[in-house]
């Protein structure tokens, strides 16, 4: 799979495929392999008192958020505090999704663009900075992804620069083990286990919408 992988020889149904051929136990290790990711790294001095450190989301969590977030090849995944790349790398070759981190510690900036450049995935691409300052400035993004890397005010900055954003176009906004504050903007429209997926509301359907968050609940 590395090889299919660098050579451009895996397209996101044949990976897909491949992860799933694994059994559910088992992929966390697989996908550890075919990234050459070994332990976790330990965080640095850069991570703000206050903001979490760096845990990987499972790859059950991240298939599910494919899924009920109908993530596409046209989307853009914006994974917000995005640690070693392994999100926003696996959304990619899942879907053929652009895929954008935003991650304040230096080493694990390095570390997600070598995960790229080993995967020959120029549209993986990591920015360095602090994420509750960034996140504004990423408005080419149509997928929001939190495992929460901070909540307080942090969190409810982030999400008042995302209803900007919002204003603009549809997005979707999918957290793991972070219920969301509320917003007038956002309703969650699907969840399963600890993931909860968003979508921004536009004048004209936010009834049909909220009709839905209903009958799911
Ligand atoms: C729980 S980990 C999630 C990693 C990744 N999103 C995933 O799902 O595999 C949280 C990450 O957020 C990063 N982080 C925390 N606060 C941040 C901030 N203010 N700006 C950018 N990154 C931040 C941490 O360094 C860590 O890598």
């Amino acid at each position: 799979m590395r090889w299919l992988l660098s050579t451009g020889r895996a397209p996101p149904a044949a990976f897909h495929a491949a992860l799933t051929s694994v059994p559910a136990s088992e992929r966390d290790g697989w996908l550890d392999r075919v990234f050459e990711l070994g332990e976790l790294p330990d965080d640095g001095p850069e991570l703000p008192s206050g903001c979490v450190p760096y845990l990987p989301s499972s790859v059950d969590t991240l298939l599910r958020m494919v899924e009920l977030a109908e993530v596409q090849s046209g989307d853009v995944f914006v994974d917000v505090g995005s640690g070693l790349g392994r999100a926003t790398a696996l959304t990619h070759l899942l879907t053929g999704a652009g895929a954008i981190g935003l991650e304040i510690q230096s080493a694990l900036v390095r570390g997600s663009r070598d995960l790229a450049s080993r995967l020959n995935a120029p549209r993986v691409a990591v920015i360095e900075g602090d994420a509750v300052r960034l996140t504004r400035y990423i408005m080419i993004g149509s997928v929001y992804f939190f495992y929460c890397p901070f909540g307080g005010e942090r969190l409810d900055r982030v999400l008042d620069d995302l209803e900007a954003i919002a204003r603009t176009r549809r997005i979707r906004v999918c957290s793991v083990s972070l219920p969301l504050p509320s917003r007038s903007w956002l309703t969650p429209v699907s969840w399963s286990n600890d993931l909860t997926v968003y979508r921004s509301l536009c004048d004209g359907w936010n009834r049909s919408l909220r009709r839905r968050a209903r009958a799911c609940s």
